[in-house]
């Protein structure tokens, strides 16, 4: 049963810490302090474009769940926070509102509560390369009145669960062949990042953006670990490529919208993928954990949040998205050796504002 599944990573990642033990690598990244910003903090503008719409921050809430009673409520207390804040939400695999209609009011009641939000649909790649097309992909869309659609790509979680799916043959085809559905794609990784040659493929795929998913923040091999207490998942646990990386390999490598997802715990957190090249940040378990309580909590959370990035932004001097994603970000330690092995120059990150110092 998907539902009871699905049920079961929500109640383990409440409870347990299943949090990857490695960190998602923005410890390596540092933004230079600026000690004459010469900007007004409170005149500082964080609106940003998400394919194509304002929204009013570069933060959105990842998608997680559906299928279930219990999900609706946390979607529902999920897209009334979007809706409040002007920010984009996903909502989790609708594979199980496809195939049973009667669940579909768990994922649509995420438009009701968010009539005016970015709404990003999910289904799974792996599904695609097992009959799902256009037509699935459709009434994803429909049901929740979605504005793009995230493609999750997951194959460590697969590998790792007992009954997951592991053929991935013919994914990027059938990717491909949902490339001019209406609205943009997103490939979407869950926890173990997205390297530059899969970004590369993407984009030749058609899709519109990445969501990077990267190792760091939550990971499903610790979720499969303490649901199956299986050997699989504490080997795994930490498998992946870290956020920040993933970041710079994607935005680097195309011209997608690239989405830092994986982690992602406070506003200098955002404001350094935005300044490695994201276009947002894309946040999910600290959320689920106040969304169990109350709409309330989950706006505070992201406030505080959109808050720090917002005095991050003024340290760097920037006095806007654009200007904070010109500005100079050095990169050290395993991040700066991951990169320069894989032929990225750090150099040039840290020298955006070049001036003559003699
Ligand atoms: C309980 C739970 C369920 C999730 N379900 C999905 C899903 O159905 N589809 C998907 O694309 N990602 C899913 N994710 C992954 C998140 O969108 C996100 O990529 C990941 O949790 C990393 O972000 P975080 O470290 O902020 O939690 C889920 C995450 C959690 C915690």
């Amino acid at each position: 049963m998907i539902d009871a599944r699905k049920l079961d990573h929500i109640l383990i990642s409440l409870k347990k810490d299943v949090a990857s033990k490695t960190k998602n690598g923005f410890e390596d990244v540092a933004l230079v302090h600026r000690a004459l910003p010469e900007i007004d903090r409170e005149e500082i503008d964080l609106s940003a474009t998400f394919f194509g719409r304002r929204i009013s921050a570069p933060v959105l809430i990842a998608g997680m769940t559906g299928g279930h009673e219990k999900a609706k409520k946390i979607n529902e207390n999920l897209a009334i926070a979007a809706q409040e804040l002007n920010i984009p939400m996903g909502v989790g695999s609708q594979r199980a509102g496809i195939e049973n209609e009667k669940l579909a009011y768990t994922y649509s009641i995420a438009r009701e509560a968010a009539p005016d939000a970015f709404l990003i649909a999910n289904l799974g790649a792996v599904q695609l390369s097992k009959g799902y097309g256009i037509k699935e992909a459709r009434k994803a869309i429909d049901m929740i009145g979605a504005n793009a659609l995230a493609v999750h790509l997951n194959p460590l979680h697969e590998a790792i669960q007992p009954e997951g799916e592991t053929d991935f043959k013919g994914c990027i085809r059938g990717i491909e062949k949902l490339s001019n559905i209406g609205v943009p794609i997103i490939a979407k990784e869950t926890g173990a990042g997205i390297a530059r040659e899969e970004a590369v493929l993407l984009e030749k795929a058609g899709v519109a953006g990445i969501d990077v998913g990267g190792l760091g923040g939550t990971s499903f091999s610790a979720v499969e670990y303490y649901r199956k207490k299986a050997g699989k998942g504490k080997l795994f646990w930490d498998w992946g490529i870290p956020t920040a990386i993933s970041t710079v390999e994607c935005a680097e490598s195309t011209k997608l919208q690239v989405i830092a997802t994986g982690g992602i715990r406070n506003g200098i957190e955002v404001a350094k993928a935005l300044a490695l090249g994201a276009s947002a940040c894309g946040i999910a378990l600290p959320l689920l954990r106040r969304a169990v309580k109350s709409s309330r909590e989950v706006a505070a959370e992201l406030q505080r949040i959109i808050e720090e990035l917002k005095t991050a932004t003024f340290l760097v001097g920037a006095a806007n998205v654009a200007e904070l994603k010109n500005s100079d970000v050095v990169i050290t330690g395993k991040m700066k050796e991951w990169l320069e092995s894989r032929g990225i120059d750090c150099k040039k990150f840290a020298n955006r504002r070049m001036i003559k110092w003699k």
